[in-house]
């Protein structure tokens, strides 16, 4: 396991990577709706990563409903598959002439075909059990055939796409830092055992830190000093702490 983390513009470090070279994509990108001095869009991104993804990778990226419609043409060339809601346990909004915004999201994207793109299953340990029965799907939602499965009270469930997770607020060293519990999942859905996974927007380097310790390998590139920086230090203590072997540093 590698973690690999580089100084520098995303576009430029990108520009030195070898195509094919990370199995997955998990980032949360400047989303150009602050007027913090880092928060400002960088023109291409989405295309320039698509050339270092391995055939059936995929990218999950943090934004807003605003980012998204604001840069759907950067997206023109993936496609959708699916978003999930981040609900934090506070909002971040001052606004009285709004409801009070205590979500962000993530949308998973795609080239290719679905069906080659790699899907790992995230799940919750609180099912109830009881026998669910599905019977024909209407056309519309594809063909599945009807079918009866036994849960266990306390066993496996599908991970819901609403997820609670406590925002940093306090504990964090950079102003936008995820939470880890919200990075995790999408690692273990995009991204197999062993792969490597790219955060072209590093910040306080929370993907490479979940990454290490799901057993994935990261590239982590962040553009400011400061942040890199502390996410150096960050991951120094919590690798020691945690006694991953890392690998090679760069
Ligand atoms: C929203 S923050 C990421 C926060 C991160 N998810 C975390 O948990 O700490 C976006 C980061 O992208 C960095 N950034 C902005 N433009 C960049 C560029 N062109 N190349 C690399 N990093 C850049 C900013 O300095 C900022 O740290």
């Amino acid at each position: 396991m590698t973690i690999d983390m580089r100084l520098g513009d995303c576009l430029d470090v990108i520009a030195t990577l070898p195509d094919a070279c990370v199995d997955a994509i998990v980032t949360d990108p400047p989303y150009q709706q602050t007027s913090l001095e880092w928060d400002r869009w960088v023109d291409g991104w989405p295309g320039a990563v698509a050339r270092i993804l391995k055939p059936g990778g995929s990218m999950w990226v943090f934004g807003t409903l605003r980012m998204f419609l604001d840069r759907r043409d950067e997206f023109a060339d993936w496609r959708l598959a699916q978003d999930i809601i981040w609900e934090k346990h506070n909002g971040s909004s001052m606004r009285t002439d709004r409801f009070r915004r205590v979500h962000e999201q993530a949308a998973q994207f795609y080239r290719g075909e679905w069906s080659a793109v790699y899907k790992g299953r995230v799940v919750t340990m609180d099912a109830r059990k009881r026998t669910v029965t599905r019977t024909l799907s209407p056309a519309h939602l594809g063909k599945t055939g009807a079918s009866t499965f036994e849960s266990e009270e306390g066993g496996p469930r599908i991970m819901r796409s609403v997820i609670y997770a406590r925002s940093q607020h306090g504990a964090a060293i950079h102003k936008a830092q995820k939470p880890e519990a919200i990075i995790e999942p999408l690692i273990v859905n995009c991204c197999p055992p062993g792969g490597v996974v790219l955060d072209p927007f590093g910040g306080s380097g929370t993907t490479a830190i979940v990454a290490a310790r799901l057993g994935r390998s990261a590239i982590s590139i962040e553009k400011n000093p400061d942040h890199f920086r502390a996410a150096q230090e960050r991951l120094r203590g919590d690798l020691l702490s945690s006694s991953i072997d890392a690998g090679v540093w760069t």
